[in-house]
């Protein structure tokens, strides 16, 4: 299958990100065909510093080199590299009805969150979300809960297309982790760990120890003393158990059975102690990366002349179904 997925490029990224997308994509690269990239063009749309920007892209690169992306299997690069994003992201703004993009839960969300800034790329950045997935024909995305809407909205995008001018675009469907598609925030588990909220609710993949320990420590919880799987009624505790599941690859069941009986201080620091091991390789991977820059440079450059090859191809076809060849 042709699998394609991207992140921005907003500072390191955090166990929600590795859980809902990173993980797959590491999974997936085994047998399939897998385009992931750096959305840097994405991260355009809210207030960003401009001295930042490549600092970060090449912090994303390397967290997802440290995570386990192998450039060899899967085609890895800088969205803003490939030229052929923007222009089919034009295109498709003449295929697109503005009220579906004015439905959108994130442009909502975020025209809330950045009122002076109501920018038109916010409210078009589903549309350059369909072009990078239509213009490599992907048939799955795999991404956290939050993004189904988008690539919901880039088949019916790929399915207008393909009724106007002739059929190009496969259509593709979004492709969610079992448990790990929304993880919350420690500090408040009835938001998405983001992000853009407080450091205190997001495990980073490369927090020290004893960061790892102290915001596990001061999770929210609840009351109560059991550990039990309940969303609706303890959403933190369900949080930090499907936490514990994900990376301990036990079923939750299990989990609530080994912790019967035993307090809620006792279950994180086992769950800290879980993290810490777990994300080590990570942390020290990252470390070896980091003194590795001009390999991480050409990698992505590499990467990009791959892409290339395939957005040119599919371009072509797309201009002359308009009739711009
Ligand atoms: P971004 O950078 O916000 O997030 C990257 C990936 O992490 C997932 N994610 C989560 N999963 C579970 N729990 C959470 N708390 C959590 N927070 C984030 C996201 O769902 C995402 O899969 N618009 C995209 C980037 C993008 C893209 C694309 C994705 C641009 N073009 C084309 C797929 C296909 C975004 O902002 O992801």
């Amino acid at each position: 299958m042709r699998i394609l997925s991207g992140v921005q490029p907003t500072g390191s990224i955090h166990i929600g990100n590795y859980l809902g997308a990173t993980k797959q994509w590491i999974e997936l690269q085994k047998n399939n065909e897998c385009v992931f990239f750096i959305a840097d063009l994405h991260s355009l749309t809210t207030p960003h510093n401009s001295a930042d920007l490549q600092k970060n892209i090449l912090e994303v690169a390397v967290a997802h080199l440290a995570a386990g992306i192998d450039p060899q299997k899967s085609v890895f690069f800088i969205q803003s590299k490939i030229k052929e994003h923007t222009e089919l992201c034009w295109l498709l703004n003449t295929v697109c009805p503005i009220g579906d993009l004015q439905r959108m839960t994130q442009y909502k969300e975020k025209a809330r969150q950045f009122k002076k800034d109501i920018n038109a790329g916010l409210l078009n950045y589903p549309i350059l979300q369909a072009a990078d997935i239509l213009l490599y024909k992907t048939e799955a995305v795999p991404v956290g809960k939050d993004q189904v809407q988008h690539i919901e909205l880039a088949r019916t995008i790929a399915k207008k297309f393909n009724q106007k001018f002739g059929k190009v675009f496969t259509e593709p469907k979004a492709m969610l982790s079992k448990f790990g598609a929304k993880i919350m925030a420690l500090d408040n588990p009835k938001k998405k760990m983001s992000k853009s909220l407080d450091p205190k609710g997001c495990i980073f993949l490369f927090d020290e120890p004893e960061e790892i320990k102290k915001k596990i420590m001061s999770a929210v919880t609840d009351m109560g003393k059991e550990i039990k799987y309940n969303p609706a009624k303890k959403p933190g505790v369900s949080n930090l158990l499907t936490i514990y599941s994900l990376f301990s690859e036990k079923p939750i069941k299990e989990i609530e059975y080994s912790f019967k009986g035993k307090g809620y201080a006792q279950f994180k620091n086992l769950l800290a102690e879980l993290l810490i091991n777990s994300l080590e390789p990570f942390r020290r991977k990252r470390k070896e990366l980091l003194a590795r820059d001009i390999y991480i440079h050409e990698t992505l450059k590499l990467g990009a002349k791959r892409a290339q090859i395939i957005a040119e191809s599919v371009m072509l076809e797309v201009r002359q179904k308009m009739g711009l060849i």
